[in-house]
């Protein structure tokens, strides 16, 4: 493990929403560089850059066509070592997003297949077979139907777990294997401190491409990602030898001193805790504290499993590119607002390496847009969409919120207000922004949260959450106002104000949380 790793916090930049440095409308390398102060300033250490890769774009960079070059769309190879330059100069680390489960139908892989290269159709999981015999099995794509489509010129089926445009790999072959450890060779020598995994779980399938069983019953208009959910993904996700090919990845980053975090979208934590176990991958994301809305149950369930199984070693995201804003699950608007700031406090005392993502810091919730940009809005004729996650970031008062200065690639949303910017919040002490520099700040200065405290729950007892570790409490109310018998000790951090401590007593408004500090009187 780096030295830099232990008590790191990470943040997410949408790269094509962040900051656009030359009027196209798409977010892009130096946008990102030219912005690194403000993440330093922030206070989080690890910067996670979304795929900036070569890629027709079908589903927004992850169908990537040639994972070495950088997308003239987000800048040059060079856009990106300076990127990595003026991060560690400011004492920030650099991931890149890797995506080996899957390619874009216009990799030179893909579109040698096609044209008949025996080996490089082995390079895909492919099964001879006619149209009219129907796919090979049962399995479905993320985005909506079948995980498998035909082409004449394959002699028949090719496995997609995604888009059909983003063909998914046979990690059975070492020539894949390969490839990939080269790929992960080749950013670290451009400078990159670590790799975001993406479905890391995803790599290996069934050999015998068995059925899974389904588990409810779905009608078959349902929107994807229902369909999907009622399936259990015995056979084409998470086998038992995943985890271990990511052994010659873990040598290596040690050599390189740099960080493997997996992207593992899996509900068990027994499962999520393989990929970190015998010293496989550094750390890996717990996704539950993503779908939890502002319920004092599904909350403090998802944050004990996480911290029991992970023990120090999971991931946790407050937001991410494919799931609502922390804000808006917990209701959108000022009290979404709130309440986001205050599932941040107490996610930022966990063990393990919480990642915010771009925006949390000002509260936002998702930006409402008319457009269809997601292939799975599109599939689902909106009735699922990432689009509302991954609206640009508001820097500034003015066009485009500072944004762009051309036509952004997605609307920045109806919603958005200049009260949302960076700007307007920066001069504003009272701001989400101030806040969460606060927290961060906070945080930092508390060996007690970055160290390797152990975590002994005070209160699980509605609304309240209540965790110690060491001298430092973290508490948290839900849904209503409540009290806990602390003891002295002082505030190091409030999410709103309105908290006090007297006599011992420690009293919260409803949807606040606080770090006290029991060493102070
Ligand atoms: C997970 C990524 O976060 C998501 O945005 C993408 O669509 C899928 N993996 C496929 O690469």
């Amino acid at each position: 493990m780096p030295s830099w790793m232990p008590g790191a916090v990470g943040y997410e930049v949408y790269v094509r929403s962040f900051a656009d440095s030359d009027g196209d409308g798409f977010g892009d390398v130096p946008g990102v560089t030219q912005r690194l102060p403000y993440l330093a300033e922030l206070g989080v250490d690890i910067v996670w850059l979304t795929p900036f890769y070569e890629s027709p774009g079908a589903d927004h960079g992850y169908d990537v066509s040639d994972p070495r070059a950088v997308d003239e769309r987000f800048g040059t190879l060079d856009d990106v070592r300076t990127l990595c330059d003026t991060a560690h100069a400011l004492g920030l680390r650099v991931l890149v997003d890797i995506v080996p489960n899957h390619v874009s139908d216009q990799h030179a892989w893909f579109r040698g297949a096609l044209a008949g290269d025996a080996a490089l159709r082995d390079r895909f999981v492919v099964v001879d077979g006619a149209l009219e015999d129907g796919p090979p099995n049962n399995w479905l794509s993320h985005f909506g139907g079948p995980a498998w489509t035909h082409r004449p010129e394959l002699g028949g089926w090719y496995m997609h777990l995604f888009l059909p445009e983003q063909p998914d790999l046979n990690w059975e072959n070492q020539a894949v294997r390969d490839e990939y450890l080269d790929v992960v060779r080749f950013w670290l020598e451009v400078g990159v401190d670590g790799l975001r995994i993406d479905v890391t779980h995803s790599l290996l399938e069934d050999p015998q491409l068995r059925d899974n069983p389904w588990i409810a019953e779905v009608a078959h208009d349902a929107a994807p990602g229902v369909r999907f959910g009622a399936m259990a993904h015995v056979h084409d996700l998470d086998l038992d030898a995943t985890a271990a090919l990511f052994a010659p990845w873990r040598e290596l980053a040690e050599a390189n001193d740099a960080v493997l975090i997996g992207e593992t979208y899996l509900l068990d934590p027994v499962r999520v805790a393989r990929y970190v176990e015998d010293g496989l991958l550094h750390a890996a994301f717990w996704f539950p504290t993503l779908h939890t809305g502002w319920d004092h149950a599904a909350i403090a369930e998802a944050l004990r499993l996480g911290v029991e199984v992970g023990r120090g070693r999971f991931g946790w995201p407050i937001s991410s590119h494919d799931d609502p804003h922390a804000a808006e699950r917990f209701g959108g608007g000022e009290l979404g607002r709130r309440r986001a700031l205050a599932f941040m406090t107490v996610v930022l005392g966990l063990p393990g390496v919480p990642f915010l993502m771009q925006g949390d810091e000002l509260g936002l919730d998702n930006g409402v847009v008319d457009a269809l940009e997601d292939p799975v809005a599109l599939a689902s004729g909106g009735a699922e969409s990432r689009d509302g996650s991954r609206t640009p970031m508001p820097w500034a008062p003015g066009p485009n919120l500072g944004f762009t200065t051309g036509t952004p690639w997605l609307p920045l949303g109806s919603n958005r207000t200049d009260a949302d910017t960076v700007q307007v919040q920066a001069d504003d002490p009272t701001s989400a922004l101030h806040t969460t520099r606060r927290l961060l700040a906070a945080r930092r200065a508390r060996p007690d949260l970055t160290g390797e405290a152990e975590l002994v729950w005070l209160s699980s007892t509605e609304p309240l959450l209540a965790y110690r570790r060491g001298d430092t409490v973290v508490a948290c109310t839900i849904g209503a106002a409540a009290t806990l018998q602390l003891g002295s000790g002082s505030f190091a951090h409030a999410s709103a104000p309105g908290a006090t401590l007297e006599d011992g007593t420690l009293t919260l408004p409803a949807d606040v949380a606080v770090i006290v500090d029991l060493r102070s009187q």
